[in-house]
């Protein structure tokens, strides 16, 4: 069995910066609060007449991915895209990439696991990579949120913590069986699917009914039960990175980096201290964009590497929860 390793990072955000400030011009809301309960100061959405979606940011940060892992795009075998936020209801943003990017007629899937979307997304590349079907696999994580957001006060409790952004990663075959990613822990709760959804458009619910019901049925913005959300969050972060750890005979104390997904900087800073773990191996930037939701891990993994907080031979840990339920972990020898 071989290994799996990432070899390129990459991540873009749209300029367009939108304050705490900014959002009190829309609804009734404040820097304090915001700041207070999320730690969230600012966040990126892509401004009205822009080009950009989410399967477009997901080529902006590919490209990057794909130069930094020393590649052509011809060297790509395959791609996973994880969104919740697809340009289309379908055909997925995995084969829009495969067409922008002009690469060869390679496999592409979408991921729909939300908040672990980029988990999931790794995990499913790594069981490809370790069976030596493919050698290098384009990994995106994007999110367009904010044209989907109820920018009332009626939705202030969900629009103010999502941010739009992209990342994506190069995950490549690895001789060397003791580095790269050591395992991957999915786990799913489906019973709780009506705690954080968008429920429609649907089949059930498709876009003649949400018409004729004069507006009265919002179901196509976010739904979320923030603080059911945030309850289980912390316990399900705990018990992944534990799974985690014990699967590879590793201790809290091993831990060089835990790159969280960014949900919520008290979820993070709630696990931080748990596991006793210091500032300066936790990475966290919801402070700048906000929930990207299925982008977070990969952004905040790459801007992590980029300013050198993770070094060779490091155990890095990555951990998320989100909608569906769904939640788990990557750990990985750097
Ligand atoms: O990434 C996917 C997973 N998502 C998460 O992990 C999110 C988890 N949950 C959370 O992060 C938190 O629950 C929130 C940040 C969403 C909300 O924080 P909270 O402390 O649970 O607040 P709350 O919803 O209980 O609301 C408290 C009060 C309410 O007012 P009343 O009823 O006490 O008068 C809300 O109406 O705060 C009000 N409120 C706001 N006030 C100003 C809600 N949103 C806002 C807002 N600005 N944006």
């Amino acid at each position: 069995m071989y290994s799996s390793k990432i070899t390129g990072l990459g991540y873009y955000v749209p300029d367009n910066v939108v304050t705490n400030d900014d959002l009190s011009e829309l609804m009734d809301t404040n820097d304090e609060w915001i700041q207070e309960r999320t730690g969230i100061k600012e966040r990126h959405w892509i401004p009205d007449g822009s080009e950009d979606s989410s399967a477009i940011m997901g080529v902006k940060a590919a490209k990057i991915a794909i130069e930094r892992a020393g590649l052509s795009k011809d060297d790509i075998d395959f791609i996973v895209f994880a969104t919740l936020s697809p340009d289309y209801f379908f055909p997925g943003c995995g084969v829009q990439v495969q067409d922008m990017l002009d690469l060869p007629t390679v496999g592409a899937i979408d991921i729909r696991n939300q908040c672990s979307g980029f988990i999931y997304a790794l995990s499913t590349a790594d069981q490809f990579i370790k069976t030596g079907m493919y050698k290098n696999i384009l990994v995106i994580g994007a999110e367009f949120h904010s044209n989907g957001l109820d920018k009332t006060t009626r939705g202030r409790g969900v629009s103010v913590i999502f941010g739009d952004g992209a990342g994506a990663c190069i995950l490549s075959r690895e001789e060397d069986n003791s580095k790269g990613i050591l395992s991957s822990h999915l786990h799913s709760e489906g019973k709780y699917a009506d705690k954080l959804i968008v429920a429609s458009p649907s089949i059930k619910n498709w876009v003649p009914e949400i018409i004729n019901s004069n507006g009265k049925d919002i179901s196509y913005f976010p739904y979320m039960d923030g603080t059911f959300v945030f309850k289980n969050a912390v316990v399900r972060f705990s018990e992944v990175i534990m799974e985690g750890l014990e699967a590879n005979n590793l201790q809290v104390s091993d831990i060089d980096m835990f790159i969280p997904h960014q949900a919520n900087l008290r979820i993070s800073q709630f696990v931080q201290k748990k596991f006793g773990l210091n500032d300066d191996q936790v990475y966290n930037n919801i402070m700048k964009y906000g929930n990207t939701t299925a982008a977070s891990i990969i952004i905040a993994l790459t801007e992590a590497w980029e300013n050198g907080n993770i070094k060779d031979n490091d155990l890095v840990v990555l951990a998320a929860f989100g909608s569906g339920f769904t939640w788990g972990s990557v750990i990985i020898r750097w």
